[in-house]
């Protein structure tokens, strides 16, 4: 049974919840504002922390509006959506300040710079899962629900008309299928379809008639069941695709970048950036298919990457291969292992790793290496931070910005500079 409570919001935690106090307790407070009152309701525990949910707004922030989306507060997709665009923006940049102060960073509000693109239709992949008749995302804490989508309006208008014809035929969307993912860039298409049992005759009808309705030439149709290795059906087993001059070969398991507008921006910075600057060896560490690296080439003699998923590593060979790029060794292990076990010789490091960031002993051996430059791409603002304050003592931070990866989501994708000190 929830409690019912009447809370002011008086700040931001790292994930983006308001959090107020009430009766000596630490509330947390999904899609709320600061200085706002609401009357919310206690939910369980989730991950730790107290939950409660807005029944009624009392007074609401200046910053608030009306969700452009219709499954907004149902879907666990979005969190942001009832915030002012701009707003938005202002409290990453202030949760950013937050995650650096509490690792004693020294940074000021105005040395954060902020780059933007599409803050809708932006997203270039989905997981869509299937359950009980609705085929959509999971409701935000109870992750069992699945909320029905007919159309999201931040994922790129290609899939959205793939979603539409899905939920055109969901009625031949069985029990036996229990999710769809879907990925996109410029015209060519992915679709998994995760079964629990071998296809037959109906789901491979439902297929071509899938098929016959998306009006893409460059659709891959592959099926896996409990999780195994996708089995191609239709079109190319590698997703094929062209960013920033490079051709790339990806393997439908391999990781990519969920917003391409934004990517394209860090690379367009990081060029004119560096653009007078040729370094000897770049070695990109949790380098997925190589695709920052990659589109940075022109400024390296030599490149090497790391990366720990094999697919990825298979992606980035292919590519590699495929655009004859010869300058290049990609190796298949995990990055704190491999950077100890070899003497490498770099004057400049990509760091680019999964939320959690980066081991301890890697940061140690990056001082050891002393490249000239880090260039750190963080998807998480606390883990950045802690990283950042193992190196702080030997490098400088010339340059960081906010660039808006996950539009109407609490998410912080930050580009960090760093020099050496010498
Ligand atoms: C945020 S992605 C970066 C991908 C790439 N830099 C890009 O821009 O597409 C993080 C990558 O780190 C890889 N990874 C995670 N842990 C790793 C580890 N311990 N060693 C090597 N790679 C790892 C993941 O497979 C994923 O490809």
């Amino acid at each position: 049974m929830g409690k019912y409570l009447n809370l002011k919001i008086i700040d931001y935690y790292f994930n983006g919840l308001g959090i107020s106090e009430s009766e000596n307790k630490n509330y947390y407070v999904p899609f709320s504002l600061k200085n706002e009152f609401i009357y919310a309701k206690t939910i369980n525990r989730h991950k730790g922390f107290r939950i409660a949910i807005p029944i009624e707004i009392k007074k609401s922030s200046e910053w608030r509006k009306d969700s452009p989306c219709e499954y907004y507060l149902a879907c666990g997709a979005c969190n942001f959506m009832h915030i002012d665009y701009n707003h938005q923006l202002e409290i990453k940049k202030y949760i950013l300040l937050k995650s650096f102060e509490k690792y004693n960073i020294n940074i000021k509000e105005s040395e954060i710079n902020l780059v933007t693109d599409k803050p809708l239709n932006y997203r270039n992949s989905a997981v869509l899962a299937n359950k009980n008749n609705k085929l959509g995302y999971h409701s935000l804490f109870t992750k069992n629900n699945v909320v029905n989508i007919k159309n999201c309006i931040v994922l790129v208008p290609i899939l959205n008309n793939v979603l539409k014809i899905l939920q055109d035929k969901k009625s031949e969307i069985n029990s036996k299928f229990t999710s769809i993912r879907i990925k996109s860039c410029g015209n060519s298409i992915s679709l998994i379809f995760e079964l629990t049992k071998r296809p037959s005759l109906f789901e491979f009808n439902f297929f071509n008639n899938l098929l016959s309705q998306i009006n893409s030439k460059k659709v891959s149709l592959f099926y896996c069941v409990e999780r195994t290795e996708p089995i191609l059906y239709a079109g190319n087993y590698w997703f094929k695709f062209k960013f920033k001059n490079i051709n790339y070969t990806v393997h439908p398991n391999s990781f990519l970048q969920r917003n391409f507008y934004i990517y394209s921006k860090i690379i367009n910075y990081l060029k004119n950036y560096f653009k007078d600057k040729k370094f000897k060896h770049c070695l990109d560490l949790y380098s997925g298919c190589g695709m920052l690296g990659l589109s940075l080439i022109d400024y390296f003699e030599k490149l090497t990457c790391i990366e720990n998923n094999i697919y990825s590593v298979l992606s980035a060979k292919e590519t590699v291969k495929n655009n004859r790029i010869f300058s290049v060794n990609i190796i298949f292990e995990d990055v704190a292992t491999c950077i100890n076990n070899y003497d490498f010789n770099s004057d400049i490091i990509i760091l680019n790793p999964p939320r959690s960031g980066a081991y301890i002993e890697t940061l140690k051996r990056i001082k050891k290496i002393k490249p000239e430059y880090v260039i750190y791409l963080s998807c998480n603002a606390v883990s950045l931070a802690w990283n950042l304050s193992f190196v702080i003592d030997r490098y400088k931070i010339e340059d960081i910005t906010i660039f808006d990866m996950f539009p109407q989501t609490s998410h912080i994708e930050t580009l960090v500079i760093l020099k050496n000190k010498k």
